[in-house]
């Protein structure tokens, strides 16, 4: 279960990369575009104040995203609807796909890349982005954590989240005739305030499965040990937490 306000904490560090792979999209009158994992719809907006005049469609698999973007103020040319991406089927050939922070979640998620490229309009663009932070301590602990014999047998239901490819790979997938792939990755040096931040950051994301299949006590013990081993990895400076945060960006472009 998603929470859009736990997520919503550092919103300025989470829509950053977002608004970065979009930098490296070339569109200038999409008709169509979608927003594949669009969470609570604060960015998906983002693609029609820049594209006024496109049909833009946000869908998301969680109720409680979903329900977070349709209670907002409604936006011209938007729609949201509650569904999987790997169900998703465009209306027509999209000009525009974006997927930003989902794919991790998502099994085979390079199988599906190569579908949506394969599905643009011509001339249209896809842009994903995934945290490339498989082995950094945030989620390299909570692996270590989830595998420890106090934990493993609770956790067997908890889906945590998966490997990003690295940038040469998704060049090497992507890349074909008709298209041109522009892939890079960039690790964002965070400087987080206030108590346990990396512990905070990591609750609205890859924690989140991890917490729903413990009862109340369990989650709290759970949090306890990840925090206490969170704050040796990232510990709190004068100025703030550093929080090194590596990401990974692909767009694709369909040429022709
Ligand atoms: C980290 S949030 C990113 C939300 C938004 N794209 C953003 O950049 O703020 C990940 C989102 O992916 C959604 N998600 C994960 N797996 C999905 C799937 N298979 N189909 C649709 N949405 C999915 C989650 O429900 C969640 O809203």
């Amino acid at each position: 279960m998603w929470d859009a306000v736990q997520y919503g904490r550092y919103g300025d560090e989470r829509s950053r990369p977002f608004f970065e792979l979009l930098a490296r999209v070339g569109a200038e009158k999409p008709g169509y575009v979608a927003d594949l994992g669009c969470g609570p719809g604060n960015l998906t907006v983002r693609l029609a104040e820049r594209w006024p005049g496109a049909e833009v469609v946000g869908v998301d698999s969680s109720p409680q995203m979903i329900e977070a973007a349709l209670s907002a103020q409604p936006s011209a040319g938007v729609s949201f609807a509650l569904g999987d991406v790997r169900d998703w089927r465009p209306a027509r050939p999209p000009d525009v796909l974006v997927s930003n922070a989902v794919l991790q979640w998502v099994p085979g998620h390079r199988d599906l890349v190569v579908r949506w490229a394969g599905q643009l309009a011509a001339g249209g663009w896809l842009a994903f982005q995934l945290p490339g932070n498989f082995g950094q301590p945030s989620q390299a602990i909570l692996r270590e954590l989830a595998a420890a014999p106090r934990w493993r047998p609770l956790l067997r239901e908890a889906e945590l989240n998966r490997q990003s490819d690295s940038p040469e790979g998704y060049a090497e997938l992507l890349g074909r005739p008709g298209f041109e792939v522009d892939a890079w990755e960039t690790t964002y040096v965070h400087v987080l305030h206030g108590a346990d931040p990396v512990v905070e950051w990591v609750k609205g994301t890859a924690l989140r499965p991890v917490l729903a299949v413990l009862d109340d006590e369990r989650a709290a013990a759970f949090l306890a040990d990840y925090g206490e081993r969170v704050r040796a990895a990232y510990p709190p400076r004068p100025f703030g937490t550093l929080f090194p945060f590596r990401r990974v960006f692909t767009v694709v472009h369909r040429i022709g």
